[in-house]
């Protein structure tokens, strides 16, 4: 590999900034650059960066995927528009969704995300906007696991040979390459990013469609969603590396009030980690675990099996896809 990986004890984040907002505007010039913004702390520090360098001339979009947790988009763009960042909201939701049409293996699923963003969404936008760059939050992580074949992350193009300029007609700037998460946490903080935002837990791209095994349908979106929702309500205080929600492909037989019930099963994650590299299931007390499973099978319509993750990374990986 030939990026090299700035260690947490060898990063200033004041130089660290200086410099991006340099290489950005040297970079782009007089021109117009765009990025897409999740509310992750990857993307959301380089939209920072990028309106630093750039001000007006970056166009932040938020790309509205039908695969985003409940409020998500809303709630981010009001946050940057609080922070005086302008984000426009895509609607791209039936693109998605008609990519994902009777696609279940998880490979397939990623690769279908990353064509309708970069191929379809972004590259209209690029032409529309004028813009010649697209600014994204690709990680050091991103970049180790994609090129050791674990998964396909969906922000990686060059390391896999995709020439952008000559598929897509745009450069891509990856500002934060050189860095791991806990890094760029720190580097979001020194940008002026609510803890809300440089605390937040790692969310994948693939959003919600990285949470269900089988085929991802708005309405399967609707129940891990649900889901959740109630997760992360029930686990934000434990301090946990991240926790999620799993809807699952196979239906059991449930029974509800005398009747049988052939529903869904929803698996919970919660992980102690450091990095994603590894992790371990967090040891939750039973209550929390018992009321999870009230509440789901309660409130998500359908939800008759709610189980709970005890297995490492490695074997398993943090998200289900
Ligand atoms: P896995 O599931 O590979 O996840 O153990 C490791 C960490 O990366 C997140 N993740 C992604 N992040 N694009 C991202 O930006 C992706 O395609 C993606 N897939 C997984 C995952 O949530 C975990 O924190």
């Amino acid at each position: 590999m030939k990026i090299e990986e700035i260690r947490m004890e060898e990063l200033h984040s004041g130089k660290f900034i200086e410099q991006q907002v340099h290489d950005i505007s040297s970079v782009v010039g007089s021109g117009i650059a765009i990025n897409a913004l999740s509310g992750g702390v990857d993307s959301s520090a380089v939209t920072m960066l990028g309106y630093k360098a750039l001000g007006e001339r970056l166009k932040t979009y938020f790309i509205e995927n039908g695969l985003m947790r409940h409020d998500e988009p809303q709630e981010i763009v009001s946050l940057f528009e609080g922070l005086g960042v302008p984000v426009e909201m895509i609607d791209a939701q039936k693109q998605f969704f008609d990519a994902l049409k009777g696609v279940t293996d998880p490979e397939e699923k990623r690769e279908a995300i990353t064509r309708t963003f970069y191929r379809d969404v972004f590259a209209r936008l690029v032409r529309e906007s004028g813009a010649r760059y697209l600014l994204q939050g690709t990680n050091y992580t991103d970049v180790e696991e994609t090129v050791a074949g674990i998964k396909r992350q969906h922000n990686i193009l060059s390391q896999l040979g995709i020439d952008t300029e000559k598929s897509y007609g745009y450069t891509v700037i990856e500002p934060l390459i050189q860095l791991r998460k806990t890094a760029i946490r720190e580097v979001a903080k020194a940008l002026g990013l609510p803890e809300e935002i440089y605390r937040r837990p790692p969310f994948p791209g693939p959003a919600l469609a990285a949470r269900i095994i089988g085929e991802v349908t708005r309405e399967r979106v609707g129940i891990v969603r649900s889901a959740t929702k109630i997760v992360e309500e029930a686990l934000s205080n434990t301090r946990a590396f991240q926790y999620l929600a799993i809807l699952h492909e196979d239906r059991v037989t449930g029974v509800r009030k005398g009747q049988r019930d052939y529903g869904f099963q929803i698996e919970i994650r919660c992980w102690d980690s450091k990095d994603a590299i590894t992790g371990a299931p967090t040891k939750l007390p039973y209550d929390v675990l018992d009321t999870l499973a009230e509440r789901i099978t309660a409130e998500v319509p359908g939800v008759v099996s709610v189980t709970y993750n005890i297995t490492h990374k490695p074997p398993s990986t943090i998200e289900a896809i």
